[in-house]
């Protein structure tokens, strides 16, 4: 069938009995329904009406022709009954309709409650980890750091090379990562970073010395999570560069930054480590809060947060190796410079007496409103 079948005669639509004309009626009364909605202002219910009631081409006057006129005596009758049974309801529906527009109580209308009470928003706050980054941007800019940020998608060049980690050194498995499925005709792999650092050598390409920065942001690795583990983690790199820093003031600024954040109760120690961008390098850790830096778990046993250790470790650190100032075109003979990498997490852990790490990710409410 059509979709319009008043547009043809009865005979184009094979209708020869009278047992066939009461569906095409109730079909064009349910065609009307269907649209008389739509009909929600008074441009589009005078369009509407003229479509059905118009007197030359409304689908009634179309019957009229194409149907009833052209109807066999045996029909005749019964396309007329339909008709005027079609014409009352379109006539009737379309009159409510009207009315029902002119008031403003058609189903459309917005209707506005004065008498309700209003909509209560509560008022957020800004999550621990966030609030713990103000804090440790705060302390390093009231001793002259700028705040920098960088991507979180970096090439491995920034990530590593130019870091002075080559592809095939071994440094590259503790940090076995997270690589972006890219299209084959892509120019080149791109990782999630692994550390803040990237951003000592996107700084130094861009800015000649002096340089002091810090570089709050989100990194990533493929890390199983536990107590003190997450694979999404938050550091804030930082990175001084002039013509005379030497191992004192990277020591005096560390310690400095320590004695704001946790005040002066907390041990601090320095102890030797490697990274391949510094040199000397160094493992900044503070004592253990859970534990009162002694290893043991208060009902016996080691301490499950430091693993016995009595110490947490806070951040990597050193002077900047020599090999880096290579990548960004710095002389090496003329500048020195102190870079470290602190883990905002256990920082915070740390600060506040946090035992899990994973508390951070999971959005608990009952937890974040602990740190309003
Ligand atoms: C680094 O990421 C170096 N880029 C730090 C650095 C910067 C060294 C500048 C020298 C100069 P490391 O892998 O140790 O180093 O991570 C630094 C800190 O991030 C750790 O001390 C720890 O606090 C935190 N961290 C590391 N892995 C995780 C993890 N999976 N979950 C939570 N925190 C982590």
């Amino acid at each position: 069938m059509t979709d319009k079948p008043e547009t043809k005669s009865l005979a184009q639509l094979g209708v020869t009995h009278l047992e066939e004309l009461a569906p095409l009626f109730a079909e064009l009364r349910a065609r009307f329904d269907a649209l008389l909605a739509a009909a929600n202002d008074d441009a589009s219910w005078k369009s509407f009406r003229d479509a059905w009631l118009g007197r030359k081409a409304g689908a009634l006057a179309l019957i009229t022709d194409n149907w009833l006129k052209a109807a066999s005596p045996d029909l005749k009758r019964a396309v007329g009954a339909g008709l005027n049974e079609l014409r009352a309801h379109v006539e009737a529906a379309l009159e409510e309709r009207r009315a029902a527009l002119a008031a403003g109580t058609h189903e459309t209308a917005e209707h506005v409650d004065l008498s309700l009470p209003g909509i209560t928003r509560p008022a957020g706050s800004r999550h621990i980890i966030r609030q713990v980054f103000s804090e440790v941007e705060r302390i390093f800019l009231q001793i002259g750091f700028s705040v920098v940020e960088g991507p979180e998608i970096e090439t491995p060049y920034y990530n590593f090379e130019a870091l002075n980690i080559p592809e095939f050194h071994p440094v590259r498995d503790d940090m076995d990562t997270f690589y972006l499925d890219l299209p084959k005709s892509f120019p080149g792999p791109l990782l999630l970073r692994t550390h803040t650092s990237p951003m000592q050598i996107r700084t130094m390409e861009k800015q000649k010395p002096p340089v002091r920065v810090i570089v709050p942001g989100k990194v990533y690795r493929r890390d199983n999570p536990d107590a003190t583990h997450s694979f999404a983690f938050h550091q804030v790199e930082g990175l001084a560069v002039d013509t005379d820093i030497t191992f004192c003031d990277f020591k005096g600024t560390i310690e400095h930054f320590v004695r704001e954040f946790f005040g002066p109760g907390v041990k601090v120690r320095f102890r030797p480590s490697y990274f391949p961008f510094t040199e000397p390098s160094v493992e900044f850790d503070a004592s253990c809060i859970f534990c009162d830096g002694t290893g043991s778990a208060a009902g016996g046993g080691t301490c499950s947060k430091c693993k016995g250790a009595g110490w947490i470790e806070l951040f990597g650190a050193g002077m900047v190796d020599p090999a880096v100032y290579g990548f960004v075109k710095y002389d090496a003979a003329k500048v020195s410079g102190f870079a470290f990498g602190i883990g905002i997490d256990r920082l915070a852990m740390l600060k506040y007496g946090i035992d899990d790490i994973q508390v951070f990710f999971q959005n608990d409410v009952r937890f974040l409103r602990q740190f309003p």
